[in-house]
């Protein structure tokens, strides 16, 4: 094999090689995070995120508005990801944990999980207040409804808050 031909062949496996790390992060779908974040004692995360605005979002669309990609890419997490990366998740769960969490298909394992450097090598993403803005500082359409409040990400964060009491975070 000449040289140029051997480069050619590094290249292509280096874009495939990373190519298919960043495809292989899928969304699920909160009811599989549900399996092992929905205890009471620590923190109930699905149930309290189910009674919140996020997982609401899409009763806010009405009609046709439920399919238009303009709305759902903020009031759905299926609609802001490419629907190739859909491994479960679907748009009438409105904005949930995997918008602010990153797509769980490599980190859903407890053992993964428990090990919270690992999980973020495997697609997790520790929510800062640039993932709020995305969408509540983000370009909306014409005639959009104001926001109740101005934004303040202390205060937000404070309505939409699952801790766990068990752990230190
Ligand atoms: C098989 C059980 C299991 C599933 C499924 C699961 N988790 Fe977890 N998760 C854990 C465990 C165990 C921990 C470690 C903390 C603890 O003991 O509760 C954890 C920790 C976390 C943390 C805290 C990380 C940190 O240390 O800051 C987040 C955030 C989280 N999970 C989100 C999710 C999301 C979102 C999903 C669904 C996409 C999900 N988990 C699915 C078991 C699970
Ligand atoms: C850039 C992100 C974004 C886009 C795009 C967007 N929205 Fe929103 N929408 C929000 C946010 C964030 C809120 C919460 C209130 C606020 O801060 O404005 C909201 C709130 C709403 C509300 C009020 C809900 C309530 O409970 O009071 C309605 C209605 C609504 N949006 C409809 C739409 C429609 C219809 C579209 C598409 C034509 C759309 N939105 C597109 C981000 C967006
Ligand atoms: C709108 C964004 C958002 C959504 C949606 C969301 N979370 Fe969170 N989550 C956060 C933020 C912000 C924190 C606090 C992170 C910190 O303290 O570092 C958090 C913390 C957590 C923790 C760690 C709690 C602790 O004290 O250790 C777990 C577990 C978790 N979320 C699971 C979930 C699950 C499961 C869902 C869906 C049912 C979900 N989250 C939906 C933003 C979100
Ligand atoms: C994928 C888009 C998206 C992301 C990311 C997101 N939100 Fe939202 N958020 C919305 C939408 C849409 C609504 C309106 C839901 C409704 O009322 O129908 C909303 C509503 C809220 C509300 C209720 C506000 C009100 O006036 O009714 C709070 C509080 C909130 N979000 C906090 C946060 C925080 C804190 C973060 C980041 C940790 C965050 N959001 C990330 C889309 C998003």
């Amino acid at each position: 094999m000449n040289f140029r031909k051997l480069m050619f062949l590094l290249g292509l496996a280096i874009i495939f090689s990373t190519a298919a790390t960043a495809q292989n992060y899928k969304y699920i779908g909160a009811a599989k995070c549900k399996m092992c974040h929905n205890k009471p004692d620590k923190g109930e995360q699905f149930k309290v995120w189910e009674a919140g605005p996020h997982a609401k979002a899409m009763d806010a669309l009405q009609g046709d508005e439920k399919n238009d990609a303009t709305c759902l890419k903020c009031h759905s997490t299926a609609g802001s990801v490419d629907s190739g990366l859909l491994a479960g998740l679907k748009a009438d769960e409105g904005v949930s944990c995997e918008s602010c969490h990153g797509p769980g298909s490599h980190y859903k394992s407890a053992a993964i999980m428990k090990n919270k450097k690992m999980a973020l090598s495997k697609g997790m993403t520790d929510p800062t207040e640039e993932t709020c803005k995305a969408c509540h500082l983000g370009e909306k359409p014409e005639g959009h409804v104001a926001p109740k409040k101005a934004w303040n990400f202390d205060e937000f964060v404070k309505v939409i808050a699952h801790d766990d009491p068990t752990t230190t975070n």
